[in-house]
């Protein structure tokens, strides 16, 4: 996925300030969410010429709640912005969700803004609530 760099970080691009990160630090991160898969699933949609058009990641909470539980939570999704509008958003959660579920998860949550809350119900999401933050 390494080759991926240049792809994977202009599509996030849409969701948010992405900043300065060199392939050096991509390249070290790749290996910290390999090496913790168990916590890090990342996933990518690539197009016909194998350039990133959409992300998501799944991270895994094991908690000591509801029996040692695992909870799913879904982040950083993103579709580039010529290929929004085209089910990618919707597969990638699909996939994460799906992937949750395999992984014995007995939720999935995710926090997105109030102009996206359309899109996570059509793909079968309910609010269950508020987003706090407390940013540094
Ligand atoms: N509000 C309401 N409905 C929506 C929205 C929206 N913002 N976006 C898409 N939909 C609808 C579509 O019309 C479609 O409906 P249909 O079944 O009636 O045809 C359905 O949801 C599926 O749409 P997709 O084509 O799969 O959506 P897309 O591939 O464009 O992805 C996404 C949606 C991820 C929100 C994309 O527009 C995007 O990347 N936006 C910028 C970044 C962003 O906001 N990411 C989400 C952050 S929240 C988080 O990361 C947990």
């Amino acid at each position: 996925m390494a080759e991926d760099y240049e792809s994977y970080v202009d599509t996030l691009r849409v969701l948010t300030t992405v900043g300065e990160v060199t392939p050096e630090n991509f390249t070290h991160l790749l290996q910290h969410w390999h090496s913790n898969q168990h916590i890090y699933r990342p996933h990518v949609i690539a197009d016909e010429n194998g350039k990133v058009v959409a992300t998501g990641m799944l991270l895994v909470e094991r908690k000591l709640i509801h029996e040692c539980g695992s909870v799913g939570h879904i982040e950083d999704i993103a579709v580039s912005a010529d290929q929004q509008g085209k089910n990618l958003g919707r597969y990638m959660i699909e996939q994460l969700t799906q992937l949750a579920n395999d992984l014995k998860c007995y939720k999935v949550i995710l926090d997105c803004s109030e102009s996206n809350c359309g899109f996570y119900e059509k793909c079968g999401y309910s609010n269950a609530g508020c987003e706090m933050t407390k940013r540094f």
